[in-house]
């Protein structure tokens, strides 16, 4: 096999740059020479493939990685001196976010605009007066009506953020219900996108499971025999099943309480 050869099943370089530290291998097959390769040149190929393609995965999670750690320096301080509450109510939506969607098997880019979308899913409250936002007793209907409008709000602001426009639908339809009677639009069933439907269980879970100043804390128990009563008609029964199944093993570890 000819030099030329190898150096057409060569990793890009720049990708091997952000990878081989992390990837146990690459370099030294990178680093092999052509007199001791006993591979024929169909494995190679097929070796090629597979390190390109997990490369250039790799390659582009980091990219998102970065693009999401970007967004929320630029959009956390704000919600954090806004309001601390829905700053923290945030953080632990997307922590449980990524507790069930780490156990999905979804790639890379899809997981990470579901976290977005977890955490960014109330930013829309920030423009709804606290005198409503947190009274503590009931609402008027005229005041629920307010309030009904975040997820609008919500969709409205982040438009503006160009690297946010697949969180846009998920934070515009976290409210929507399994059975129609939900909002802005009161879609229902799998017209509810994917990650709308995954936000709203762990938001509600998230609230249950938090001292308010409406309601008293749930245990994660209680909070989970509320969502099995809700499934199928508020929530998608198949993700409640299996949030129920990704805390007993993801609960303790996962969830960052900041
Ligand atoms: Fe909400």
């Amino acid at each position: 096999m000819s030099i030329q050869c190898l150096s057409n099943i060569a990793v890009d370089t720049q990708v091997m740059a952000y990878l081989a530290p992390n990837m146990p291998g690459l370099q030294e097959f990178q680093d092999r020479s052509p007199r001791k390769s006993c591979l024929d040149l169909n494995s190679l190929a097929k070796l090629q493939n597979r390190l390109n393609n997990r490369a250039l995965m790799k390659y582009k999670h980091l990219q998102l990685k970065q693009e999401f750690s970007e967004a929320i320096s630029k959009l956390t301080p704000v919600m954090k001196a806004r309001d601390a509450q829905l700053y923290r109510h945030s953080w632990r939506v997307q922590s449980l976010a990524n507790a069930l969607t780490s156990n999905l098997n979804l790639p890379e880019d899809e997981m990470l605009t579901f976290e977005l979308a977890a955490f960014f899913h109330d930013i829309g409250k920030m423009s709804i007066n606290d005198k409503i936002l947190y009274k503590p007793s009931g609402l008027t209907r005229q005041e629920f009506e307010v309030i009904k409008g975040h997820p609008t709000h919500g969709a409205k602001m982040l438009s503006h953020v160009k690297m946010l426009k697949n969180v846009v639908p998920l934070v515009y339809h976290h409210h929507e219900r399994w059975d129609g009677n939900g909002y802005p639009d009161g879609i229902r069933g799998e017209a509810i996108p994917f990650g709308a439907r995954i936000i709203a269980i762990v938001d509600a879970f998230e609230a249950m499971t938090s001292q308010r100043n409406y309601q008293d804390r749930r245990t994660p128990l209680q909070a989970l025999e509320e969502l099995n009563k809700h499934a199928g008609t508020q929530f998608d029964a198949q993700l409640v099943e299996f949030f129920c199944k990704s805390l007993e093993t993801t609960f303790r570890d996962s969830i960052d309480v900041r």
